[in-house]
């Protein structure tokens, strides 16, 4: 079955109509598809009997020095993955469709949006929760799959349901990653071949981490993180170097920094810049 494009609300709610009746889930995604967003859709498919995915460049969530007009933008061949993926529809806004020129509300991601990722990039999630809020009360999905890669965007969209008593459950997805073990990223097309070399140590920390993780007798955060920071230091004197934002070890749905009583699940996140690319990654590790 061919995928029906809609652009705004009216054409949303005629998408919906054409496709039918039954359980949707929405898979929001800045376009620029790659295998990882396969994977969501494939995770949709499962939880629903039809799928939405929405491709939208989000302004709001881009800080003036960040990457919003270069964004990769490949709306043909995102509708060809999301034709092949057996997507039913692909809600694609334009700006001016999704915002008001004067508009004035917006969700605030609060405390948990202004540590770890947020402390780099203010503001940011901010964004991320007002287009994503937007997105559900357009789309009104059953079931919202997002990935594990973008964790505390995860954490957070899961804590803006809590909190607002949004009727949508939410789906973490696993993070798809090449052989070598680089996380996919639609961020990953601006890599040169010799920032790909520097990149692979972001995952290459997380590994180390993750070994001394399970090593330890004990649970040690600093001995998990001295493990990565070795791997990341390492990779500071590669060319290009990797220039460490941070490396955290957090609680999944806190997103502050476990100690050494921390029991069960923790996530070892790294942001990196390498040459004009910042990447972020992170790993789930068990505690005790
Ligand atoms: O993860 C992304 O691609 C974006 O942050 C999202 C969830 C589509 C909101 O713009």
């Amino acid at each position: 079955m061919d995928v029906i494009v809609a652009g705004n609300r009216e054409e949303l709610g005629k998408a919906r109509e054409a496709a039918g009746p039954g359980r949707y889930a929405l898979v929001p995604t800045m376009g620029a598809l790659h295998e990882g967003h396969r994977s969501l859709i494939r995770l949709a498919r499962e939880q629903a009997d039809q799928v939405v995915v929405s491709i939208f460049v989000n302004p709001l969530q881009f800080g003036p020095h960040e990457d919003f007009s270069r964004y990769p933008r490949t709306f043909e061949a995102d509708l060809g993955v999301c034709a092949e993926e057996g997507v039913r529809v692909v809600f694609a806004p334009a700006v001016a469709d999704m915002y008001l020129p004067d508009r004035q509300i917006a969700v605030s991601a609060g405390a948990m949006g202004s540590v770890v990722e947020g402390a780099f990039r203010p503001g940011h999630f901010d964004g991320v929760l007002t287009v994503v809020l937007k997105l559900f009360n357009l789309v009104q999905p059953d079931v919202a799959v997002f990935g594990q890669k973008d964790a505390q965007q995860l954490a957070l969209v899961r804590r803006m349901v809590a909190d607002l008593n949004l009727p949508i459950a939410i789906v973490g997805a696993p993070t798809v990653r090449e052989a070598d073990g680089l996380a996919l990223s639609s961020r990953n097309r601006y890599l040169s071949p010799a920032d790909r070399v520097t990149a692979l140590n972001l995952s290459k920390a997380l590994r180390a981490g993750a070994v001394a993780g399970a090593q330890a007798p004990q649970r040690e955060p600093e001995r998990i993180k001295d493990a990565a920071r070795a791997v990341l230091e390492t990779a500071a004197r590669f060319d290009p170097p990797l220039l460490l934002d941070y490396l955290a070890l957090v609680d999944p749905a806190t997103f502050t920094e476990v100690t050494e009583d921390h029991r069960g699940e923790a996530i070892l996140a790294v942001a990196a810049k390498v040459g004009t690319t910042r990447l972020i990654d992170n790993v789930v590790l068990t505690l005790g």
